[in-house]
């Protein structure tokens, strides 16, 4: 059985704000909660590493949701300097290749102070936002969407990656191909009775847990309630 304080360790609240100041108000009704934060491309770009700093200053753990993908030189400069602000997870596109996905672990060598624990690097495998004619007819990638994602998640594992960001559909199958260690970190996730909005195919969080997977990323059913805390809070107690 899951206590209060770990169920909360795996519950990711997607900042998806434009501003720090934005950000800042949702923290401050969040305040005591050990929940991880998840900076994405754009509350990064507007807000920068110093607003990543502040989070680590106030305690949370900080998955830094910028999806890398770029020639392995560039990828391990990239990690390196995320690795200095102190992360605990960020994330590169499987399709960038094992070598790229190696260079990204060698960024966070690079960058490991000496002492601190190092980041967990994952795989972006097939976004879930792509369907299959897009993959199939515009990327080119041929077969269904699922044997595209469980080939990015072996690929991953090969190159030493520590897990994947997948749909919560998706969980069963990469951990029966690649092992119950195997990271998976998945959003699209509704409680139950949320609205689901731009999101598809959606699991509650105990659901998604039932699923094996290891942390949940929600955005809009936290960042978007009347009261943020209290839904939080009902989350958590809904996996406890
Ligand atoms: O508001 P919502 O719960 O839908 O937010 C989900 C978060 O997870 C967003 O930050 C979104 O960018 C991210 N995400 C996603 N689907 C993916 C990868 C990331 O929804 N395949």
């Amino acid at each position: 059985m899951a206590t209060i304080s770990n169920a909360a360790g795996r519950i990711m609240v997607a900042l998806d704000y434009p501003t720090a100041q934005d950000a800042e108000r949702l923290i401050e009704q969040l305040e005591g909660i050990p929940c991880w934060m998840k900076v994405g491309m754009q509350l990064f770009y507007a807000a920068g590493p110093g607003f990543v700093e502040r989070l680590k200053a106030r305690g949370y753990k900080v998955f830094l949701d910028v999806k890398m993908h770029d020639i392995p030189n560039t990828v391990k400069g990239g990690s390196e300097s995320v690795t200095r602000l102190g992360v605990d997870m960020f994330n590169v596109h499987a399709a960038g290749g094992a070598q790229m996905m190696q260079a990204a672990l060698e960024g966070v060598d690079k960058g490991q102070a000496s002492g601190s624990a190092k980041p967990i690097v994952i795989a972006v495998t097939q976004l879930t936002s792509t369907s299959r004619h897009v993959m199939n007819d515009e990327i080119g990638i041929p077969g269904p969407v699922d044997e595209a994602v469980i080939r990015y998640a072996r690929l991953a594992q090969r190159a030493g990656l520590h897990g994947v960001v997948a749909s919560p559909l998706e969980v069963t199958a990469i951990k029966a191909a690649c092992g119950s260690p195997f990271l998976t970190v998945t959003p699209g996730i509704r409680p139950a009775g949320a609205d689901i909005g731009d999101q598809s195919r959606v699991m509650t969080p105990p659901e998604a847990f039932r699923q094996g997977t290891d942390y949940v990323v929600i955005g809009r059913p936290i960042t978007a309630a009347p009261d943020p805390r209290e839904a939080i809070q009902a989350i958590i107690d809904s996996i406890v």
